[in-house]
C-alpha cells in the first residue's frame, strides 16, 4: 500500500527516524558467530570473493559518497585497491578494468542511468564480474547484476537520501569485512569487527537524541549563504554528504573539504558569516583536526563540532560543541551521518523550502 508519513510533518524525518530499524533489517540473517555469513551476497560468491584483486565502485550522487567512505575501509581494513568515480564521468572516459576487478555499483533505485550504462560498458569490454547494491528488488541494476547485496531500508520517499545512504554503508562494511578475512585479517578481529556493526542500530538511535539541540541550532543557519563542513579520513566523505544534504534542501551552500586541504584555499573564505561544520570522532586524526579547528577560530570562523564524548572538545567562544557517545571506529560515518541530516532538514524547515522534494531535482535520474 501507500508509504504514510504517520505524525512525522516530513517524509524526509521519518526516514531519518527509520535509520535503526533500516540498518538492522540489512545486518539481519547476514552475521553469525563473529563472522560474515557470504551467501548473502547471492548464490557463487564466495568463488568471486576470492578472485576479486581490485574494486571498482561506480555511484552517482549520495551513493557516491557511500562509495568514497568505503574505499577507507577496502583498502585500510581489506588491503584491497579499489578506486570510486562518479558513474557520468567514468562511462565516458574508457577507463581501464581488469578482469580481476570486482565492480561495485551502488543505487538507491536501481535505474540512475549513468550507472547502468557504466555497468553495462565494463561488462561488454572487459567481461568483470559485478556486485549490486541496491534497495530495490526487481530494478534494471539487480537483473543485471551477478552478486546482489540489498539494502533493506524500505521505499525511500524524500528526494534527499537518508536511510538509503546509512544502509548502503552497512553492505559495504558487510563486503569489507567479506574481503578482508581473504587478505588475512585474523578472526578474532572480524568477530571484533561484527561485534561494532552490531552496535551500530543502538549508535544509531543515541545520534537521533540529538535532534531537539540541532533543532534549536539550526536557526543560526536559515540566513548564511555559504557554508564549509570539514572530516579526515572516512568522515571526509561524511562531511561531503553533509554538505550535499545542506545544498540539497536548504539551497545553502555548502562545500566539503578534507580538513588537511583548509589551508591550500578555503581558510581564505572563512569569516564569521561562514559557519564551518567539523566533525570529529575519536580517532587518530582527532589532534591533526583539532588544529586545523584552531585555524578556523584564529580568523574569527563560527565552529559547530560534532564530536566523540572522549574527544575532549567544549563549548567556546564561537564553538559549539554536541557530543555523540563514543563508537567504534569502524562505524563511526554511519553514526556522524545522522547529525548532519538533522542540520540540514531543521534548516530547510526554517527556510520553508519543499523538503521532500526540492526544486530542480528528481528522486532517480533514468535518463541522461
Ligand atoms: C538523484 C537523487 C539522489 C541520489 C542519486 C543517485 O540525484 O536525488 O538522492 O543519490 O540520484 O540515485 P541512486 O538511485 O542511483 O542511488
Amino acid at each position: 500500500g501507500a508509504v504514510e508519513r504517520g505524525n512525522y510533518r516530513h517524509f524526509m524525518l521519518k526516514e531519518i527516524f527509520e535509520q535503526p530499524r533500516a540498518v538492522a533489517d540489512t545486518l539481519e540473517g547476514r552475521l553469525a558467530g563473529g563472522r560474515v555469513l557470504e551467501e548473502a551476497f547471492g548464490y557463487g560468491a564466495a568463488e568471486v570473493l576470492d578472485g576479486v584483486r581490485e574494486v571498482q565502485i561506480l555511484a552517482c550522487g549520495t551513493s557516491y559518497h557511500a562509495g568514497m567512505v568505503a574505499r577507507y575501509w577496502l583498502e585500510a581494513v581489506a588491503g584491497v585497491p579499489c578506486s570510486v568515480e562518479v558513474a557520468n564521468e567514468f562511462r565516458y572516459r574508457r577507463p581501464v578494468v581488469r578482469p580481476d576487478t570486482l565492480v561495485v555499483t551502488i543505487s538507491q533505485s536501481g535505474e540512475t542511468a549513468d550507472t547502468l550504462a557504466a555497468l553495462r560498458d565494463i561488462k561488454a569490454r572487459v567481461g568483470s564480474r559485478a556486485l549490486a547494491i541496491c534497495n530495490v528488488p526487481e530494478s534494471s541494476l539487480v537483473r543485471e547484476s551477478e552478486l546482489v547485496l540489498m539494502t533493506r531500508a524500505g521505499p525511500e520517499i524524500g528526494v534527499a537520501s537518508t536511510k538509503a545512504f546509512t544502509t548502503q554503508l552497512t553492505a559495504l562494511l558487510l563486503l569489507t569485512l567479506a574481503l578482508a578475512r581473504r587478505n588475512g585479517l585474523p578472526a578474532e578481529r572480524e568477530a571484533e569487527y561484527v561485534a561494532a556493526l552490531e552496535e551500530l542500530p543502538r549508535r544509531i538511535e543515541r545520534a537521533l537524541e540529538l535532534n531537539d539541540a540541532i533543532d534549536a541550532l539550526a536557526a543560526d543557519f536559515a540566513d548564511k549563504h555559504h557554508s564549509l563542513f570539514l572530516g579526515r579520513g572516512p568522515l571526509y566523505p561524511v562531511a561531503m554528504e553533509g554538505a550535499l544534504k545542506l545544498k540539497e534542501i536548504s539551497y545553502i551552500h555548502a562545500e566539503a573539504y578534507p580538513a588537511g586541504e583548509l589551508k591550500h584555499g578555503p581558510l581564505a573564505l572563512v569569516d564569521g558569516e561562514m559557519p564551518v561544520i567539523a566533525i570529529a570522532p575519536n580517532d587518530d586524526l582527532l589532534e591533526k583536526l583539532k588544529s586545523n579547528l584552531q585555524e578556523v577560530r584564529a580568523r574569527g570562523g563560527r565552529l559547530v563540532v560534532f564530536a566523540d564524548t572522549a574527544a575532549g572538545m567544549d563549548d567556546g567562544e564561537g564553538v559549539r560543541t554536541f557530543p555523540l557517545e563514543h563508537s567504534h571506529e569502524l562505524i563511526a560515518p554511519v553514526v556522524y551521518t545522522v547529525p548532519l541530516q538533522l542540520l540540514a532538514y531543521h534548516v530547510a524547515v526554517i527556510k520553508g523550502t519543499d523538503v521532500d522534494q526540492p526544486r530542480n531535482l528528481a528522486k532517480s535520474v533514468t535518463v541522461e
